[in-house]
């Protein structure tokens, strides 16, 4: 039947007019071998793209401008970087999220950096130290939004053994846990000298993100609750 239909000059059908499309030459190339080409150049670029992703993803990356801005040399004396156990914290693994999603929309945030380094923001001590607070807020902001997540790659409170805690910690974070408080609430500078009067800037950075409605809340609570316990809760720490 079929053939009879195409020698009778009636329209192929549908399936075989595409197959045609496809292969026969449009001016030099076919289709067929445009999107073969396509996808092997589009796999290339992929490649590379990751490549160059994770490039900018070592510490050697952000030590290239940050060893001169003191951040480097800060850190060597933590914990993160030095401890008995020898598992070390680098600086994307506290600053970049794993997840794609979420990595991809930091790298593109974080190209502001370029831009400032070649006006030299922060290119003199007398510089970093005026534009300190103002740098931690936003770091502090992106951890307090999202729950400390980078923080929760390595540290999870299902795996602390309360019981070798020492009492204050194992104290705080039961409380953490019962009024869903975050890392950064409690551990800001654990890598960095902080400035002067941060806790005012932190509270105020909290106060910002919870009038936007840009934090978890714990459940069953509601803003104005949760950021008198946070505030209380910082009062007294
Ligand atoms: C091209 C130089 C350059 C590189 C490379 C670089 N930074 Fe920065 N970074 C800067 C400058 C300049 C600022 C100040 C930007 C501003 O004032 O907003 C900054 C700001 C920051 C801040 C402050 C908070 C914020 O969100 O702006 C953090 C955190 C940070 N960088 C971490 C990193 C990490 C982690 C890496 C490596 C993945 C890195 N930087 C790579 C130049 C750089
Ligand atoms: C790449 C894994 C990793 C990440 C990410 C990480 N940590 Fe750690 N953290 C460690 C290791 C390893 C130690 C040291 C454990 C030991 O004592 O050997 C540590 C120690 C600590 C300590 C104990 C400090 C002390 O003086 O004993 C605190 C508090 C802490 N981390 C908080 C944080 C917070 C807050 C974040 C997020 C901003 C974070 N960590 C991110 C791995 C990590
Ligand atoms: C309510 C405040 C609070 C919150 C929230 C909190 N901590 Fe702590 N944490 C403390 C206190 C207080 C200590 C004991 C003093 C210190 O080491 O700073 C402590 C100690 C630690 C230690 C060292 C424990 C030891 O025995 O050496 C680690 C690691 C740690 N915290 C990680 C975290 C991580 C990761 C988070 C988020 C998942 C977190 N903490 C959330 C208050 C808190
Ligand atoms: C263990 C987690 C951790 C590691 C590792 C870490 N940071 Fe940070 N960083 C923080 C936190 C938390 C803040 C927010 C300010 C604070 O609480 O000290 C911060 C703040 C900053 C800021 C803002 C300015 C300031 O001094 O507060 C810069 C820039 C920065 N980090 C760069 C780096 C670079 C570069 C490295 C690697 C050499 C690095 N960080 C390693 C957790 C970390």
């Amino acid at each position: 039947m079929s053939d009879q239909d195409n020698n009778t000059g009636k329209k192929p059908g549908f399936i075989r007019r595409v197959w045609t499309a496809l292969w026969s030459p449009t001016s030099a190339w076919s289709l067929g071998t445009l999107l073969v080409g396509g996808f092997v150049a589009g796999i290339l670029f992929w490649g590379s793209f990751h490549w160059a992703l994770e490039l900018t993803n070592t510490e050697k990356f952000c030590i290239s401008c940050h060893s001169m801005e003191r951040n480097f040399v800060e850190y060597q004396d933590t914990v993160h970087y030095n401890n008995h156990s020898g598992v070390r914290a680098t600086c994307p693994d506290c600053h970049v999220p794993k997840e794609w999603q979420h990595k991809i929309k930091a790298k593109i945030m974080a190209s502001k950096d370029v831009y400032h380094h070649l006006v030299g923001t922060i290119n003199t001590e007398e510089k970093y130290q005026a534009h300190r607070l103002h740098m931690a807020s936003l770091s502090w902001a992106k951890m307090k939004q999202s729950d400390s997540r980078e923080c929760r790659n390595c540290h999870k409170f299902e795996y602390m053994d309360f019981t070798i805690q020492e009492n204050r910690a194992a104290a705080s974070h039961q409380t953490a846990i019962d009024e869903g408080k975050t890392c950064i609430d409690c551990h800001q500078g654990i890598a960095h000298k902080l400035p002067e009067n941060y806790l005012d800037k932190y509270r105020e950075v909290v106060d910002e993100l919870a009038a936007n409605g840009d934090i978890p809340l714990p459940e069953g609570k509601d803003v104005a609750t949760a950021k008198s316990e946070l505030r209380d809760h910082l009062s007294t720490n």
